[in-house]
């Protein structure tokens, strides 16, 4: 019995180690067509359940049904496609939204891979007691909050803790569900009796299978992310009658902070640790007001938990160390729920590099991933496994981002080759890769 066992073991007639092949023109001409919505020159502005997100998500539902799934969209815009008839699943995701300035392939590459093994296996009839479930999950992003649609499919979020959420620009949760339609729907859940593991696939949104000449990613763990907000709390004065030594200019306080911080983390971080000041307000921001308050958002990643807690030590010493009420009053929130670091499934890892191994043979390669994925939420309740193709250039969250053709059919091809591998396994055909238990 295979370690995601089924009752009875059927034979799935005519299969072979190949026999799942997945259709590369199809495949660029729905990822093409998806790059449309909120297309932007060379990327794309599609933010979670803007109106052109929710118009992706109708388009991406009446796909998946084309497909042969059964394909619904639920109260926070999650759009899933179930196999028909199938008691378990292989669950297979990412996301569609896009940054504020994104690109074509971040998330929207997973989702349709999904979609066209999906279609693949519904055609060769290869489903027999499981299937395939694809998924979109909804603001990835943190648009409203990180991973939003991923963490309230698995439980962690509830109503009440989505009623309180709202965008940068102050518009709830709630009523972006309302403007999408969504709002009166049921929130979908894991289905621990149906779904068996998890698989993402995803651009690496990095240089390093470019750097290494190597055309798939299997993916060891996922880097863990804490973000913080700082704020500095000075007083708003007039910028010519003010004299230097009596102010408390809440922009420079700020600026001094954010200059020291390499210094800073570079005495506790790790080798592969990374620091970003991704945003900085002054309040009110003229050219002749002294800010009276200033902000930063300042995010920390790592794959070791101890090294984010060291870093995060070292910062909250740092923001006391600078605090003065006298002058300008420094204060550290966490802005966002800290994501922690995800280990991959060992026997999903195996399965990829088998396939990665047949049809690229020594152009593949194992690394941990730096940006954040929904397979992170799923890891410590499913099997989860990832597999990375190269972006060129290692540009991503940003227009630029883009994959050859090539890279991005065989990547898919590869991915259905492992989706495929354990679902013979699972029919009882044996796949030596597979760890028992
Ligand atoms: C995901 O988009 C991330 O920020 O890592
Ligand atoms: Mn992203
Ligand atoms: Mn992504």
């Amino acid at each position: 019995m295979c370690w995601w066992a089924t009752s009875t073991p059927r034979t799935v007639l005519g299969m072979s180690a190949t026999a799942l092949r997945i259709d590369p023109a199809r495949l660029l001409i729905d990822l093409r067509r998806l790059r449309e919505f909120g297309a932007a020159g060379s990327g794309v502005v599609r933010p979670a359940l803007s109106s052109v997100d929710v118009l992706s998500r109708h388009w991406l539902a009446q796909r998946m049904t084309e497909a042969g799934l059964i394909a619904s969209i639920d109260g926070i815009g999650n759009v899933i496609g179930r196999t028909p008839g199938v008691s378990k699943a292989l669950l297979v995701g990412s996301h569609t939204d896009t940054q504020r300035e994104g690109g074509w392939l971040d998330g929207s590459l997973g989702v349709i891979y999904g979609l066209e093994i999906a279609r693949a296996c519904l055609e060769s009839h290869l489903f027999t007691e499981i299937g395939l479930d694809v998924a979109s999950w909804v603001d990835e992003e943190a648009r409203f909050a990180r991973l939003l649609g991923s963490r309230a499919f698995c439980g962690e979020l509830r109503e009440s803790d989505l009623a309180v959420l709202h965008d940068r620009e102050g518009l709830s949760l709630s009523d972006a569900r309302r403007d999408a339609g969504f709002a009166m729907r049921p929130l979908a859940a894991l289905e621990p009796e149906r779904h068996r593991a998890y698989l993402e696939a995803h651009i690496e949104q990095g240089a390093v299978l470019e750097a290494h000449g190597k055309r798939i990613g299997i993916v060891t763990g996922i880097v863990g992310i804490r973000t913080f907000r700082v704020t500095f709390t000075g007083e708003q004065n007039h910028a010519g009658t003010t004299p230097m030594h009596l102010r408390r200019d809440a922009g420079k306080a700020l600026v001094q902070f954010a200059a020291e911080l390499d210094l800073l983390f570079k005495s506790v971080a790790g080798e592969a640790s990374v620091w970003t000041i991704g945003e900085i307000q002054l309040h009110p921001g003229a050219e002749s007001i002294i800010p009276g308050r200033a902000e930063l958002l300042l995010q920390i990643r790592d794959v070791d938990d101890g090294i984010l807690q060291r870093m995060q030590h070292a910062l909250v010493q740092r923001v006391a160390a600078r605090s003065d009420p006298a002058t300008v009053l420094v204060q550290l929130v966490e802005s966002s729920p800290p994501t922690a670091p995800a280990r991959m499934d060992e026997t999903l890892q195996a399965s990829l590099r088998k396939s990665a191994q047949g049809l690229a043979p020594s152009t593949w390669m194992s690394l941990p991933s730096g940006a954040g994925h929904d397979a992170q939420i799923f890891s410590s309740r499913l099997p989860t496994g990832m597999l990375f193709i190269p972006s060129i250039g290692g540009i991503s969250h940003s227009f630029h981002e883009n994959t050859s053709d090539d890279d991005i059919t065989l990547g898919c091809q590869v991915f259905a080759d492992a989706v495929s591998s354990l679902l013979r396994s699972s029919a009882g055909v044996p796949d030596t890769t597979l760890i028992q238990n």
